[in-house]
This record gives structure tokens, C-alpha cells and sequence, in this order.
């Protein structure tokens, strides 16, 4: 413990998502959208380190997320404001979640952030108040406070825990650059690309029993729009499938794409293939529980 009664460096880990189905349910009068969504954290994760420094600092191993506009950044602004705080902090980020890929790594910053600088500096936020700051931060900050597995309403932020599938996921994000993702692809939505949740609220269902990931209920809203938009995405699919993907969905608004497996050897096999014809990894992950008492800080 330092001298203030915070800590002298506090080590968090923050993973990336994967939408298990990710209904759209329409337009809100907030200019936001509802969904139904099942989020699901997985074993791939950025590395955040938190030391106390006079002012606010990022410093990340890819030096284009290391500017103003990242969402640890305004994660630190936030809690200090709403804290009392007048020390600061320097973040150390160690990436491994590719970036704008539908894998939500922006955001796990960002609620890692959250919870490193609150034991970092002590801050008596409770987690309420911490889950209205990830909200300001972003529609899918609160879900990365517990990670696990969650049906997520609302504009994400309404969380119902779930237990953990059992599978593995060999995850696909193509290089492919779409600016102001997330907005461009809700706003190229229509009518026909809603629905009212029930495919992806029956999936809930069997997890709550205990049951398999159903491969038909992994439908995600944003696919038709992103193909649109990058049609060279639409072979991807078709791609991972006959190299040995059973069942192929899209997470977030892409571009990633993961493949559900029972059994590891095979996602092993998938992936090596995979990474052969593309160039590029496909990696394998793993769902990570949720786990009480918070498992995520090291330090
Ligand atoms: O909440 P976040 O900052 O991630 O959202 C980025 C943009 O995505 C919003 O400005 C909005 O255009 C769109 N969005 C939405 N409905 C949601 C989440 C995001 O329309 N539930």
C-alpha cells in the first residue's frame, strides 16, 4: 500500500467477447437500438498494468491506441471526477484482442481500467455507480465489470448471468477497416434485419439447462448489413466451414467470425488449417466463467 492508503501498482486482465447471437429488437426514441444478445467472455485477453502518476497517462505496445480518444483514458477521467481523486495514473497496455473487430477489446479496456484505478486508488465506488460510468463509456463497458456469460438487454447494459457453455471457438477477425463501425453498421439496418429476440432468449434457455449451443440460434442482426457493405466477408463462412467449422457465427458487428466446437482437438485442427489458408491466426478460445470472488486482478 502507498502512503494514501491506494495501491502501489495493480495488474488487470481484460477479455475479449463473443456475441452468441445478437438479435436487434429496433430503434430507440435515445437514437440507440434495443437487442437481445447473449455476451460471452473468452480467453483472450489485453493486459493492463495501473501505477499512480501525477496526471493521466496511457501507455500501449501499439502506439495508435495510445491517443486521446481511448476509452481507458476517459475510463480514468471518469472515476477520478466522480471519486474525489486528485492523484492520477499511467495504464500500461499490453494488446492482444485485435482492434474494431466485434471482440469488444476497446470496452474490456475500458472496464478493466474502471476496476484497476478503483483499487488502485482506493476509490469507495460502488460497483452501481461503477456499472453508470462504463455505461457513459459504452453500451458494452458494463457487461466486461463480471464477464462470464450474460443475456444482455437493452442497449446491452441489462445483464441476466448465465452459465458458461461448454465449447471452444476457433475466432476469425479479417483485417478490414470500416470507420465508425458500430454506428455505420446500425444505422445500415432496416426493418427487415429486426426481430424480437427469441431466437437468441431460447438459446438462454438452454444454457439455463445445461444444453449445448444451439448452432441454429446464433444469428447475428448485423450480417446482412456487413455483408452488404464488404461482400469479399460473405465468403467467409463457406471458408471456415469446409475447413471443418461446424457452425460459423458473426460477433458484434464484425468483422470477426468464430466457429463453435464440442471437442478441442477438433477447433485445434480448424485452426491450424484456418490459419494456414489465411495468413494469419485463427486462434482458439475458451469460454471464461464468471467466478466469484472477481478473479481478474493479479496484484
Ligand atoms: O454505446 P457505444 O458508444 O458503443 O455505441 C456506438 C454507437 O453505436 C452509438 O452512437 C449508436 O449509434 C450505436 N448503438 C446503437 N444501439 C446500441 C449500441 C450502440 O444504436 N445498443
Amino acid at each position: 500500500m502507498s502512503a494514501g492508503g491506494g495501491r502501489c501498482r495493480v495488474s488487470v486482465s481484460a477479455p475479449a467477447k463473443l456475441n452468441l447471437g445478437l438479435e436487434v429488437v429496433g430503434r430507440r426514441a435515445d437514437g440507440y437500438h434495443d437487442l437481445v444478445t447473449i455476451f460471452q467472455a473468452i480467453d483472450l485477453v489485453d493486459r493492463l498494468t495501473l501505477t499512480p502518476c501525477p496526471t493521466l497517462r496511457l501507455i500501449c505496445d501499439d502506439p495508435t491506441l495510445a491517443g486521446a480518444d481511448n476509452l481507458a483514458l476517459g475510463a480514468l477521467a471518469a472515476l477520478r471526477r466522480v471519486a474525489g481523486i486528485t492523484t492520477g495514473a499511467v495504464v500500461e497496455l499490453a494488446k492482444a484482442i485485435p482492434t474494431a473487430a466485434g471482440l469488444g477489446g476497446a470496452s474490456s479496456d475500458a472496464a478493466a481500467t474502471l476496476l484497476g484505478a478503483r483499487r488502485l486508488w482506493d476509490a469507495g465506488i460502488p460497483d452501481g455507480a461503477l456499472a453508470h460510468l462504463a455505461l457513459d463509456l459504452g453500451s458494452d463497458v458494463p457487461f466486461f465489470l463480471r464477464g462470464g456469460t450474460a443475456l444482455a438487454t437493452g442497449r446491452g447494459e441489462r445483464l441476466e448471468p448465465l452459465p458458461s457453455p461448454t465449447a471452444w471457438f476457433v475466432v476469425v477477425s479479417p483485417r478490414l477497416v470500416i470507420p465508425r463501425k458500430t454506428a455505420t453498421l446500425y444505422g445500415a439496418l432496416t426493418a427487415t434485419d429486426f426481430s424480437d429476440g427469441g431466437c437468441v432468449r431460447r438459446q438462454a434457455a438452454r444454457l439455463l439447462g445445461g444444453e449445448p449451443l444451439a448452432a441454429d440460434l446464433l444469428g447475428n442482426a448485423f450480417a446482412r448489413a456487413l455483408y452488404a457493405l464488404r461482400p469479399q466477408l460473405a465468403e467467409l463462412p463457406a471458408l471456415m466451414r469446409q475447413h471443418g467449422a461446424p457452425a460459423v457465427a458473426l460477433s458484434g458487428a464484425g468483422p470477426s467470425h468464430y466457429a463453435v466446437f464440442a471437442e478441442v482437438a477438433a477447433a485445434e485442427r480448424t485452426s491450424a488449417s484456418l490459419s494456414n489458408v489465411l495468413g494469419r491466426r485463427a486462434s482458439v478460445a475458451v469460454a471464461v466463467p464468471f467466478v466469484q470472488p472477481y478473479p481478474r486482478s493479479a496484484t
